[in-house]
């Protein structure tokens, strides 16, 4: 009697013990499944966790060129830096603004389309020079992105735009005013938490914060423009300086914070670097005794240093590696006066 109870009891442990031990095994293996299919999950710097899957971004073309001038003209100088970025092999340029000051957008168009071609991938900020004749200006530059293939565009061109082409994603504001500024920091933030899905990003414009530049320039655009693009590991390009000068890696340019003296950049949410390349063609500015000391400057190349007018390059994808990229900026005279390496977390 004993016995038939305790086997009653055992049978009845199993009917309830084994499906649920099966239906935990399930679940055990059903989130396994899962995990595997999202791949192995990192934790990022801003403490999301994110899959394989979210990482997978899109990459620039193998070797990509990109030639960063600005502050141009159309004098002989001008086109001999146009002529370097042809012989350099540059894939496209990007010019940060101030296009031809007194030359005029006809001159400018005709003296690109004679050295690079009517079809070159030529795009442009907006400077404090160009606002005059703007609408001439952006007018050309979407006739040349209709004629560009594989390009796409959206916004005010060269003002408030976002521009993909080759694998990368460019930023454009064009010459802000201190009233204006509000708004394009909102626009910046907005269209950089757009659009998490290129490996590297560029954010352009032509002005300069006073401490990020060694020449004679005041503060004319914003530190939370610099720090928007670098919380989202956008490079900086800019202009209207009249010299070469590339800031260290930095972690924040409001408090000129910098994390590392290498010349090989990691790039990431967080830290990113700017520069400026005003050797377009224009004139050659002077760097300011005590602000050419700043320790977050990693190269300065202005009339103290014989600098002659010349342009900066950053190759893309180089050696087909995504992530990576190496930078150098080369004057007409064929000196290479800086040198770095990039790499994108
Ligand atoms: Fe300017």
């Amino acid at each position: 009697m004993t016995s038939d109870k305790t086997n009653k009891s055992v049978n009845k442990i199993k009917r309830i013990v084994l499906p649920l031990s099966f239906a935990i095994l399930l679940i055990i293996s059903s989130i396994a499944s899962l995990n595997s299919l999202q791949g192995p999950s990192t934790k990022t710097d801003t403490g999301e966790h994110k899959t394989e899957r979210d990482i997978k971004k899109i990459a620039p073309v193998k070797n990509l060129k990109v030639a960063f001038i600005s502050d141009q003209d159309t004098n002989e100088n001008s086109k001999r830096v146009l002529r370097l970025i042809k012989a350099e092999g540059a894939s496209m340029v990007v010019s940060a603004g101030d296009l031809s000051y007194e030359g005029g957008p006809g001159d400018w168009e005709a003296s690109i389309n004679d050295i690079l071609g009517a079809d070159y991938p030529y795009f442009i900020v907006r400077g404090n020079h160009d606002y005059r004749r703007w609408s001439e200006y952006q007018s050309l530059f979407k006739k040349r992105l209709e004629k560009m293939e594989g390009v796409s565009y959206e916004g005010d061109l060269g003002v408030k735009s976002v521009i993909t082409y080759k694998g990368i994603r460019l930023i454009f504001l064009g010459g802000m005013r201190s009233t204006l500024q509000k708004e394009y920091e909102d626009y910046l933030t907005a269209r950089l938490s757009a659009d998490d899905d290129y490996i590297w990003e560029i954010v352009a414009w032509h002005k300069n914060q006073r401490l990020l530049q060694v020449g004679d320039k005041e503060d004319e655009v914003s530190y939370d423009l610099y720090d928007i693009s670098r919380v989202e590991g956008g490079i900086i390009a800019t202009g209207h300086s009249h010299m070469y000068t590339r800031t260290k890696l930095m972690s924040s340019f409001k408090d000129q914070q910098v994390v590392s003296d290498s010349n090989t950049l990691t790039v990431e949410k967080g830290m990113t670097f700017a520069f400026t390349s005003g050797l377009g063609g224009k004139s050659i500015d002077s760097q300011d005794a005590t602000l050419s000391k700043n320790p977050w400057w990693a190269s300065i190349y202005s009339k103290d240093q014989g600098a002659n007018y010349g342009a900066l390059f950053i190759t893309f994808n180089s050696g087909g590696t995504a992530n990576n990229a190496t930078g150098y900026f080369k004057d007409i005279d064929g000196k290479v006066i800086d040198e770095f390496y990039l790499t994108k977390k």
